[in-house]
């Protein structure tokens, strides 16, 4: 009995644990590339509450904008939990492949592929999810990639443009006889944007018809919708985007039901003071105080979401311009 249910939590905690290349993951849990929120800071964040791996806002494949400071920013891993997964958006497979092996010599470990961004300025391009409608692109692009590096190279992916252009199970055979070492499905199509419900069946079928790990994406939001998405597609790994806004322990309470079936209560709310006030000054430290504490305005809006008068509190925080200031007001806001 007891045996029984240790190799229930070892198999839902670990999942046969997901091998990414060489690297095996201590869980099933990643923090999706949300880019403006996976910067290093919540990134870090949501490592020590419990993800396995978190992905970085895409970085540009062009060159011309490595210097900036957004993408020098981007790129600082300093102090991270390894593997180092640096996500990579463009159109050609040659600026690509030059991307990958620009960012492993900066000392990416994992190279993943933004093949899943349905944003505008990202698709007017033919890059994120635009990519999908052309697979011989796509042949070309995962093949340039997985040549130009040694590190392992993961994939991300939509389930196609549209319900009438559902080519994900193509598009992660592909990936798979290219060397692709892991793939990330979305389950929704690029016009549906974040509208809708995300859909599972073509992730169970893919998970179906690949050897490489499939990673369950879309509307993850509770340990039980977890547990559901990991039952239903037979996925080896979650990735977890929006439902970590302003709620990073999202990662620890999953894994706990997933371990023992335990529900946890809501955090309260000295604990999550706590945790806001830590990631406040993380965001100070990392972006520099006028930077730094008009990028905590949006994740303290998360955080304090659920709690009462959050809107009226929310207009008279983003309001102050000092950082001592954000700090005691929150104290304040969120005590007992
Ligand atoms: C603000 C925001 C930024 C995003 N940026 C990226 C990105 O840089 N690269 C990417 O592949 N997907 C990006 N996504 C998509 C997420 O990685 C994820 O696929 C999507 O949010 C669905 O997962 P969820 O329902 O758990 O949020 C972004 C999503 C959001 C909400």
């Amino acid at each position: 009995m007891i045996l029984s249910y240790l190799s229930y939590s070892w198999q839902y905690l670990n999942g046969g644990n997901v091998l990414i290349g060489k690297y095996r993951l201590n869980g099933r849990l990643i923090l999706a590339p949300m880019a403006g929120v996976t910067d290093q800071p919540f990134r870090k964040l949501c490592r020590r509450m419990g993800a396995a791996l978190v992905v970085g806002e895409m970085v540009s494949a062009n060159p011309k904008l490595r210097n900036t400071r957004k993408t020098q920013l981007r790129m600082n891993h300093d102090g991270e939990c390894e593997p180092i997964v640096v996500q990579i958006a463009g159109g050609d497979a040659a600026s690509l492949a030059e991307a990958a092996k620009f960012n492993v010599d900066c000392g990416a470990q994992i190279i993943d592929i933004n093949m899943g961004c349905p944003a505008k300025k990202v698709c007017n391009k033919a890059a994120g999810s635009a990519l999908l409608r052309d697979e011989r692109l796509v042949d070309e692009i995962v093949n340039a990639v997985v040549n130009a590096v040694d590190v392992p190279v993961t994939l991300k992916i939509r389930l196609g443009w549209d319900r009438d252009f559902i080519n994900a199970n193509r598009i992660a055979k592909i990936a798979e006889n290219a060397g692709i070492q892991a793939l990330a499905v979305h389950g929704r199509t690029r016009c549906e944007f974040y509208e809708g419900f995300a859909t599972y069946d073509e992730i169970a079928d893919i998970k179906s018809r690949i050897s490489i790990p499939v990673i369950a994406n879309g509307d993850i939001d509770s340990a039980q919708k977890a547990k559901f998405v990991l039952d239903y597609t037979g996925a080896d790994a979650l990735m977890i985007g929006r439902a970590a806004q302003g709620r990073p322990w999202i990662f620890n309470e999953i894994n706990q039901f997933l371990q023992n079936g335990a529900v946890s209560d809501d955090m309260p709310r000295r604990a999550v003071s706590k945790i806001l006030i830590s990631h406040m000054r993380e965001l100070y430290s990392f972006y520099g105080e006028f930077l730094g504490l008009r990028i905590a305005r949006k994740h303290v809006a998360w955080y304090c979401k659920t709690q009462a008068d959050h809107l009226q509190f929310r207009r008279e925080f983003n309001v102050i311009d000092n950082c001592d200031y954000q700090l005691q007001m929150v104290e304040d806001y969120l005590k007992s």
